[in-house]
């Protein structure tokens, strides 16, 4: 399905988020594998998480919906079930790598399978991990989906650095660490999405620059009622198409504000948004906080490369604003956003350039020309599949000189399935 974006003559209101995305599948995961009942509120209808859903299901799980809310009843470590069929999980690399972990941990045998764009991405990353913990596991060409996990039990507990700052690849191996007789231990150096460490209470001590974080079968993993916060990384489309929009108010209620997720946040104050953190509170175990955004007049940036897998899901759209910037930004040191849905690098590049932005890629980053008085070129954006691309499209769309196109943009559905209604009603 192709969306027909006409620029925008304003863009105003108060958009309702989808719920966070992380949350809802580590929320569900854990309440799986916890000894009795939890309910879930809020949890996301978008089609990873329902992916993760499914997944329970076929492992034996009773899981129950009554719209936002969710109703698990947790068999504890030992009552996943071997399934009947392939797990199914879509184009959710979160619902790959985190229940991986999980079932080779509990030694379930099983395959795990995905979509062409998940099936194209590498496992290694896990893989070669869960193997090191004693786990079967195959893969074809030893890297990608299908993967197979034998089910073997007895997990053995590892000491392991982390060689890439992702959150999924630590909540892989804490998570079959869960299931071992003494700790393992993850060590990280630069910050990822600590949601996994939160949600399961793990500790951690700081490790020199980083830390050091441990999962054991003395782990109590926590039934508990769940609260899933609106997506942050939903709202950064707003954030943006806010900032960069010279007729812009946009409220935005309830946001997950983690620290470990919100460096979009500080790097658009820092680039001279006009943006308000209001009313900080608390969702179960997650920081939240109203967020109002205005029209602002933004300047370049040089992105801090530590920065990155705090803002790894924001940089497609902070490439947008860094459009509309003042002089020459830079993003350095994100080689992993050729690893994502589709490689967002090469997406993004290609979606900059059909507008007119002037930019040069390069292998782990790019440098944008920026122009406050910049007017994008209205054209036929492709979405590459990527739920990402398509809205930074969306909102780069909005500015435009004409109508533009976004292709296939239904892939929204994976994170944000009222996008489109919400930039409908924003500008109306
Ligand atoms: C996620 C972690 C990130 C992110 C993804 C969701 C998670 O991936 O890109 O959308 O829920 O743990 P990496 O940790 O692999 O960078």
């Amino acid at each position: 399905m192709n969306r027909t974006v006409e620029p925008a003559s304003s863009l105003n209101g108060t958009v309702h988020l989808p719920p966070d995305k992380s949350i809802s599948h580590r929320s569900a995961l854990f309440a799986a594998i916890a000894e009795g009942k939890s309910v879930i509120k809020n949890y996301s209808e978008a089609a990873d998480p329902q992916s993760t859903l499914e997944c329970l299901r076929q492992l034996g799980v009773s899981v129950k919906k009554d719209g936002n809310k969710v109703t698990i009843e947790g068999v504890g470590r030992e009552g996943l079930q071997t399934p009947a069929a392939q797990l199914n999980c879509g184009n959710s690399g979160t619902t790959m790598r985190l229940l991986s972990g999980i079932v080779a941990g509990a030694g379930i045998e099983c395959e795990l399978v995905g979509d062409e764009s998940l099936s194209s991405r590498t496992m290694k990353r896990i893989i070669d991990p869960l193997r090191a913990m004693g786990c079967t596991i195959d893969a074809r060409d030893g890297e990608y989906a299908p993967i197979k996990i034998g089910g073997h039990k007895g997990i053995k507990p590892m000491r392991y650095p982390l060689p890439i700052a992702s959150a999924q690849l630590k909540s892989c191996v804490l998570l079959a660490g869960l299931f071992g007789d003494s700790p393992t231990e993850v060590i990280e150096q630069l910050p990822s999405r600590d949601h996994t460490e939160r949600l399961l209470d793990l500790k951690s001590d700081s490790y020199g620059q980083g830390k050091v974080i441990r999962s054991s079968v003395a782990d109590v993993i926590p039934s508990q009622n769940y609260s899933v916060p609106a997506d942050f990384s939903a709202a950064a489309f707003w954030l943006v198409g806010g900032a960069i929009h010279p007729a812009a108010e946009i409220q935005l209620k309830k946001v997950g504000i983690n620290p470990s997720r919100k460096a979009a946040l500080t790097i658009l104050e820092k680039m001279g948004a006009d943006l308000a953190v209001d009313n900080e509170s608390a969702e179960g175990k997650e920081p939240v906080a109203d967020l109002t955004i205005s029209s602002s007049n933004l300047s370049a940036i040089d992105l801090d490369p530590a920065l990155i897998p705090n803002c790894i899901d924001e940089l497609p759209i902070l490439m947008i604003a860094m459009a509309f910037a003042d002089g020459i930004s830079t993003i350095t040191g994100a080689e992993e956003l050729r690893h994502k849905e589709t490689d967002r690098l090469e997406a993004m590049y290609d979606i900059l350039d059909a507008a007119g932005v002037n930019a040069e890629l390069a292998e782990d980053g790019i440098t944008i020309h920026g122009d406050p008085n910049f007017t994008p070129q209205s054209a036929t954006f492709k979405s590459y599949h990527d739920h990402r691309m398509a809205m930074a499209a969306a909102i780069l769309a909005t500015r435009a000189d004409g109508d533009s196109t976004v292709k296939d943009a239904e892939c929204t559905e994976i994170s944000y399935p009222d996008f489109w209604t919400d930039l409908e009603s924003l500008s109306a």
